[in-house]
């Protein structure tokens, strides 16, 4: 054929479609657009995310019913104005089909829209505010709610002698959520919330809000910051001697990280916390995961982001198989909803009417095994849904 000829044909193709613009230049790869902060106040969770995202590929192969998946990674540093202007490149440009990760809620909620436009599954593998998988019939979570740990952790707190709380949260969405969800809890069970205290989300110094705190004299201290800022948090608490008052730490698990426990010291041991993830979880699949996590990421303890991360695979793996690798997105969510099965952190599943995670929520205590520290699973409440939404009528 000529060159004449070439383009002729290229131009017929292009009116039938075939050679347009759209999924269909990529008909055997499905690309998985990350929007991860790996840079910036974040970049553990990036970090941690990514490396279980990688660890889901190697372990189960990079083709699903046919198709290749390649990750489009972009690093948003948690800003949602570069979130939301990455989103609509991978959109536009690389064509994705999915996109993941979200280290936190205002990245999130920055792309909700343009999910709904693109009609592309949105899989939240971070972030923890309750109302933003409202925000887009097309967004799904793999990580968890604040109030589902808040609200069981504040039950324990009722039931183990604490009768006076000050809460400390992250002044954002995900920490009003524990905030409200805990101290709503604790006061209706007869509890009493001092004070509740919110500190700045960036940078933040806890020394004053810990001394307030300690004049207040309670039982127990609440305690919501996002993972990453948790050793910042206990180094303060232990400095400012609420340790050696005798205050308790309690709170959703995002303190007691398995990424920075380690390095926290002795002192936190002891520290009850509520969560979906512990790396020391009684299971062969968990066991497995350390393991391969550690040895892929030079002896780095994998964290409840990284559970999200490597869920959000699995579940991009599990949809593509029930699609026969048909990428339209309608299919894609009829496909994840009602979703089931065995995560590293235990059972877990998709709810068809909220498209949020449903999940076990453990009770943990610090624990010293082996020569580390350890949240050490002693209590478990089954498949838990967002109490956030499990309040309004279903469907919303
Ligand atoms: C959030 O921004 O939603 C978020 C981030 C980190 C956490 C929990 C929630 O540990």
């Amino acid at each position: 054929m000529n060159r004449r000829n070439w383009l002729a044909l290229a131009a017929a193709l292009i009116g039938v479609g075939v050679l347009a613009a759209g999924p269909a230049q990529a008909q055997g790869v499905v690309k998985v657009g990350v929007l991860e902060a790996m840079t910036g106040q974040q970049q553990s969770t990036g970090k941690q995310t990514l490396a279980a995202m990688r660890l889901y590929m190697q372990q189960h192969g990079d083709t699903v019913a046919g198709k290749k998946i390649e990750l489009v990674v972009k690093d948003d540093a948690a800003v949602p104005e570069n979130t939301k202007r990455l989103a609509q490149e991978l959109i536009v440009r690389d064509k994705v089909n999915f996109l993941v990760g979200f280290a936190i809620t205002p990245t999130a909620l920055a792309v909700a829209p343009l999910a709904t436009e693109a009609k592309v599954p949105l899989i939240v593998a971070n972030a923890g505010t309750s109302i933003i998988t409202e925000r887009s019939p097309y967004i799904t979570r793999t990580s968890f709610t604040l109030p589902q740990s808040s609200t069981i952790i504040a039950e324990w707190a009722l039931k183990n002698g604490v009768k006076k709380v000050v809460s400390i949260v992250s002044d954002y969405a995900p920490g009003v959520d524990a905030e409200k969800s805990f101290n709503e809890t604790f006061a209706n069970g007869g509890g009493q919330v001092l004070e509740a205290l919110r500190v700045p989300l960036a940078a933040p110094d806890f020394a004053p809000f810990l001394q307030r705190a300690r004049d207040a004299n309670p039982d127990a201290v609440f305690i919501f910051v996002p993972s990453g800022q948790g050793a910042t948090f206990v180094k303060q608490f232990i400095e400012r001697g609420l340790d050696k008052a005798g205050i308790k730490l309690i709170g959703p698990g995002d303190v007691t990280d398995d990424d920075q426990l380690n390095g926290m010291g002795d002192q936190v041991i002891g520290t009850v916390t509520a969560h979906l993830y512990s790396a020391d979880h009684d299971s062969k699949l968990n066991k497995e995961f350390v393991a391969a996590f550690k040895k892929a990421n030079d002896g780095m303890r994998p964290n409840f982001m990284a559970v999200g991360g490597y869920d959000a695979m699995a579940l991009i793996y599990a949809a593509l198989k029930k699609t026969n690798g048909d990428t339209d997105g309608d299919k894609l969510m009829a496909a994840i909803k009602g979703m089931a099965w065995e995560s590293p952190r235990g059972p877990i599943s998709i709810d068809p009417e909220t498209r949020d995670i449903v999940q076990n929520i453990y009770i943990r205590k610090v624990e010293k095994k082996n020569g580390e520290l350890y949240n050490v699973e002693f209590q478990t409440f089954d498949a838990v849904k967002d109490p956030g939404k499990a309040k309004k009528a279903p469907g919303n």
